[in-house]
């Protein structure tokens, strides 16, 4: 019988699915994530691996496990895996595209409007005792009809999310991705611009675009003091886009308006973080998917791409389906 290790709890569905197909499981079953070494005593003896963004399979642990048969994120971001070197070994990699497309669009969303309408500040001020009386002038936020959204990445989520903005609010879509997407630019109007003018013109910047080398701390001091002081930067993509310091240092000097960030850099976030302190800011801990279909959904495709890895059949989620054609 083959063996597949999952290194967190997650959804039922998986391991339905997987025993439904004559697989034996093993999870994780603490809180904690398994350290480098706790993961590689289990998955020493099993065929595949349904792993978590906050697992470092790097090359090393690779080169150690070249028996593993499969490996599947249980996410669609998969910056955790050194693909070259599994493409390398021929282990087939998998993600969970598309089912997290719409959930993690519509926290993005929630986090604009947040920022946007200072929930988080005005409902401290309530919980503080510091609600008196209907204020004239407080708690002034900004108005979203008619704005300019920066998308940084406009791939499946940075689309969603662009017609959500598009349609409930009419904004004007710019973005900022190294191919031009025809299809957005029919339907929203949306345009391919530098990352400069994107950040120059922007009222609201949201990052959805992996982290990789090309967008590994792109958003430093230089590109904060190129957005408006009106603007607001949301991060729903990997913390490690952003630079934290620059960060803080842009909001608090009002350098931008707000930020809205479900990543940090790094994660998770200090709980000392100034980010915390800070008034105009709100973060929640890495939930744009933690929605309840959702989370069961990306299961499903963690354990069908297990069970398709395990007979040499194409993933469904295939990062790196060159290591099919291989075959
Ligand atoms: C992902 O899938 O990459 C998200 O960050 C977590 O669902």
């Amino acid at each position: 019988m083959e063996k597949v290790f999952i290194s967190r709890r997650i959804p039922n569905r998986a391991i339905e699915t997987l025993k439904n197909a004559g697989l034996e499981v093993k999870v994780w079953g603490s809180a904690i994530p398994p350290s480098q070494e706790e993961l590689a005593a289990h998955t020493a003896q099993v065929d595949g691996l349904i792993c978590m963004l906050s697992d470092n399979i790097n090359r090393d642990f690779l080169l150690k496990n070249k028996h593993l048969k499969v490996i599947t994120n249980y996410a669609v971001g998969f910056n955790n895996i050194d693909v070259g070197t599994a493409t390398e070994l021929g282990i087939p990699i998998g993600n969970t595209p598309d089912v997290l497309t719409e959930a993690t669009a519509d926290h993005t969303f929630t986090l604009m409007l947040a920022v946007a309408r200072k929930i988080l500040d005005s409902n401290r001020s309530i919980i503080d005792g510091k609600w008196k009386n209907w204020e004239p002038m407080g708690f002034l936020g900004q108005d979203l009809r008619g704005r300019t959204l920066g998308v940084v990445g406009m791939g499946r989520i940075g689309q969603e999310f662009s017609r959500l903005c598009y349609q409930a609010f009419g904004m004007k879509i710019l973005y900022f991705s190294n191919t031009i997407k025809p299809e957005v630019d029919k339907k929203f109007g949306a345009k391919k611009i530098d990352f400069s003018d994107l950040l120059a013109q922007s009222d609201v910047v949201s990052v959805h675009a992996g982290l990789n080398k090309g967008t590994k701390g792109i958003f430093d001091k230089k590109a904060f003091q190129q957005m408006k002081k009106s603007a607001i930067f949301i991060n729903t993509s990997r913390g490690e886009v952003h630079q934290e310091a620059d960060l803080v240092e842009a909001l608090a000097t009002g350098e931008i308006w707000g930020a809205g960030l479900d990543v940090s850099n790094p994660e998770p976030m200090a709980s000392d973080s100034a980010l915390l302190t800070l008034p105009n800011v709100i973060v929640t801990p890495h939930i744009a998917s933690a929605t309840i279909d959702t989370r069961a959904n990306m299961a499903f495709i963690a354990a069908q791409n297990i069970i398709k890895g395990l007979k040499n059949e194409k993933l469904v989620g295939f990062v790196n389906p060159i290591v099919h054609t291989k075959i």
